[in-house]
C-alpha cells in the first residue's frame, strides 16, 4: 500500500476515511478463517471470538491495500505456500506470556535439575516471544551454573514474529518486576540513553536458549529431544481435545525417563492422556514409571 503522506490532500482524506471505515465480516468469511487456522494450526475459534479476530485480521488486510475479507481469503487460499499463510497465524495466535509466569513451577524444575545428572535439556514448546525460555534458563543458570553441557533450552513457536522477539531478547525493564535486582544486574544490561528503561538478555544466558519455528501440528518435531522437561503452557487451551490428544501422545517418547511436563494454570492432561498422572500443582509425569 502506498504511503498516504505521498497522496494529494484529497486522495489522503480519502484513504484515511476508507482506514477507519468499518469492514463487513460475513458469517461464510468468519467461518472460513476459523477452519483455515484450524487446519494451519489446531486454534479453535469460537463465535465470541468474531471481534478479536477482526480485529487482528483487518490490520493485515489494511496493511495490503485490501478492503474485502473475502478478496484476503481468495489472496490467501489461491496459493497453499504463499508467504501470507504465516502472516495469517501471526496474526490469530495470542502470546500472552510473562516471566516467571506461574511461579511455582520454577522451584519444582530447579529440584527436578539438581536430582538429574548429565546435560539437561528442556523443550519450551509454546515460548512466545522469550519470556519463558528466558525464565527456565535464568533458573538453571542458578541451579546448575551457565557454560556449556550444563543445560540448553530448546525454545519453539509456531508464531515466526514473537521468535524474532524473543531472539532479540529486549524487554521494558518493568516487565522484569518479579526478578530480584540481582538477577536483574547477572542476568539483563540495562538500556542507556534512547534505551533506558529497556533491558537486554545477556550473552551468557541467551546463549543457554536456542530458538527455532514449531508447529505442534506438524507431522515431524525437529528438535533435539529426549528431555528431562517439556514445558507446554497456555497453548493447548486453544486446542479441541482430540489435538491435545494426539500431542501428548507424542511427546511421551520426547521425555527421558523420570521427565516432567509442565501445563498451563487451566490445562489439565491428566484427564486427557492416560499417560499422564499429576505429580504436582499443574506437574506431569509419565504414567508407566509410576
Ligand atoms: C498464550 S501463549 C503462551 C506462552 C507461554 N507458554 C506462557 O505460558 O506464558 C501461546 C503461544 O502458543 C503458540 N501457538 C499457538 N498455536 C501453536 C501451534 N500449533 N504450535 C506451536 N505453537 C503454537 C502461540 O503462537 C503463542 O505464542
Amino acid at each position: 500500500m502506498k504511503k498516504s503522506t505521498l497522496l494529494a490532500p484529497a486522495e489522503n482524506a480519502t484513504l484515511l476515511g476508507q482506514m477507519a471505515q468499518r469492514l463487513p465480516l460475513s458469517d461464510t468469511h468468519f467461518r472460513r478463517i476459523s477452519q483455515l487456522i484450524y487446519q494451519r494450526a489446531g486454534i479453535v475459534l469460537a463465535d465470541h471470538k468474531r471481534e478479536m479476530v477482526y480485529n487482528r485480521l483487518v490490520r493485515r488486510l489494511r496493511m495490503l491495500g485490501i478492503d474485502d475479507f473475502g478478496r484476503y481469503l481468495a489472496l490467501l487460499e489461491s496459493d497453499s505456500n504463499s508467504p501470507e499463510w504465516q502472516a495469517f497465524i501471526n496474526s490469530l495466535t495470542t502470546n500472552l506470556t510473562a516471566f516467571f509466569r506461574e511461579a511455582h513451577h520454577f522451584p519444582i524444575l530447579a529440584e527436578h535439575a539438581k536430582r538429574r545428572s548429565g546435560n539437561f535439556n528442556v523443550w519450551c514448546a509454546a515460548a512466545s516471544t522469550g519470556e519463558e525460555p528466558y525464565s527456565i534458563a535464568l533458573t538453571l543458570a542458578e541451579t546448575l551454573g551457565s557454560g556449556p553441557g550444563k543445560f540448553q533450552v530448546h525454545a519453539t513457536d509456531i508464531d515466526t514474529q514473537v521468535l524474532e522477539k524473543a531472539l532479540a531478547g529486549v524487554y521494558r525493564q518493568e516487565e522484569l518486576r518479579t526478578l530480584s535486582p540481582q538477577q536483574l544486574q547477572k542476568f539483563f544490561f540495562r538500556g542507556t540513553g534512547p534505551h533506558a528503561g529497556m533491558v537486554r538478555v545477556r550473552p551468557d544466558l541467551a546463549n543457554m536458549v536456542s530458538y527455532a519455528q514449531l508447529n505442534l501440528l506438524a507431522n515431524e518435531w525437529s528438535v533435539p529431544g529426549p528431555f528431562d522437561a517439556i514445558f507446554c503452557r497456555n497453548v493447548m487451551i486453544y486446542f479441541d481435545k482430540e489435538t491435545q490428544e494426539k500431542i501428548l501422545r507424542r511427546f511421551v517418547p520426547m521425555l527421558k525417563p523420570g521427565g516432567i511436563l509442565f501445563a498451563g494454570h487451566s490445562e489439565n492432561f491428566s484427564q486427557i492422556s492416560k499417560e499422564f498422572y499429576l505429580r504436582g500443582q499443574t506437574v506431569y509425569g509419565l504414567t508407566k514409571e509410576r
